[in-house]
């Protein structure tokens, strides 16, 4: 690694190697203010992208996509606090070009491809973090980051179906994390290994657990009401052993 190539702030990169809290003050310094000041409603917090890196590390995942990865902050938390290498896709060029600064800056491990979905290979990925990545496309003009993409119901419906074809067709062992949702509904052949409130809302991890298409898709918030009193079995007998 020569001069030009060395992380700019060590301090960051090392408390979350180590588990450490970090502040989403301290970690959003890297960014210019317009990206900074949307933090709390755009960008995954620094203590959930930990927990969900960790999460996917703990299933044994390699390669994991953020879908929809903005401004790079879970790819760059989730990659420093996992070791796991993490790939972005983001429709935005210059969120593109910001998250690559940030991580040249922590010195992490991840990258990014500029386009929407249709660029990515799925087959390339083990796991998947999705936080409410299309949710924008519903919002009021006022209320969305940019004018730059065209965002409409129907891009958020047609972006969902992808997401689910992905995941329908997905080997046996693949998982992925939710935080606020995903929008779109959960085959039936994937199983929620955790749920925990997390940030403002739910971090729940899913993972296939047969293999094959699924018979059923079922809402994200039934499927995981559906599923949560076998969690709390499942945890009261681990913790009853
Ligand atoms: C809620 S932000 C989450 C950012 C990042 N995952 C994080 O947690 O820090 C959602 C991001 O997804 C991007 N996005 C939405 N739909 C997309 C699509 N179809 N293809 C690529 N990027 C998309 C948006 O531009 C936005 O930057």
């Amino acid at each position: 690694m020569n001069e030009k190539q060395q992380p700019r702030n060590t301090e960051v990169p090392r408390a979350l190697h180590a588990g450490q809290r970090v502040r989403d003050s301290a970690f959003d310094t890297v960014y210019p203010d317009d990206v900074r000041r949307v933090s709390a409603r755009f960008w995954t917090p620094v203590e959930v992208a930990m927990t969900a890196g960790r999460w996917l590390a703990g299933l044994g995942a390699h390669s994991v996509l953020d879908v929809g990865s903005g401004a790079g902050k879970f790819c760059i938390v989730a990659n420093l606090a996992s070791g796991r290498t993490v790939t972005g896709v983001e429709q935005r060029a210059h969120l593109i070009d910001i998250a690559n600064a940030a991580t040249h800056s922590y010195g992490a491990a991840a990258q990014y491809l500029h386009g929407t979905l249709e660029v990515v290979d799925p087959e390339r990925f083990d796991a998947f973090y999705l936080f409410n990545p299309f949710g924008e496309n519903l919002y009021h003009p006022d209320e969305q980051f940019d004018a730059e993409p065209e965002l409409s119901a129907l891009r958020y419906l047609h972006d969902l179906s992808i997401v689910e074809h992905w995941l329908d067709h997905a080997p046996v062992d693949t998982c992925f994390v939710t935080y606020h949702g995903f929008g779109g509904r959960i085959p039936g052949n994937y199983a929620l290994v955790r749920a925990q409130a997390k940030g403002s809302d739910q971090l729940r991890l899913w993972r296939k657990t047969r293999s094959g298409r699924a018979e059923s898709f079922t809402l994200e918030l039934d499927a995981a009401r559906a599923q949560a009193p076998k969690l709390q079995a499942d945890r009261t007998r681990v913790t009853r052993r």
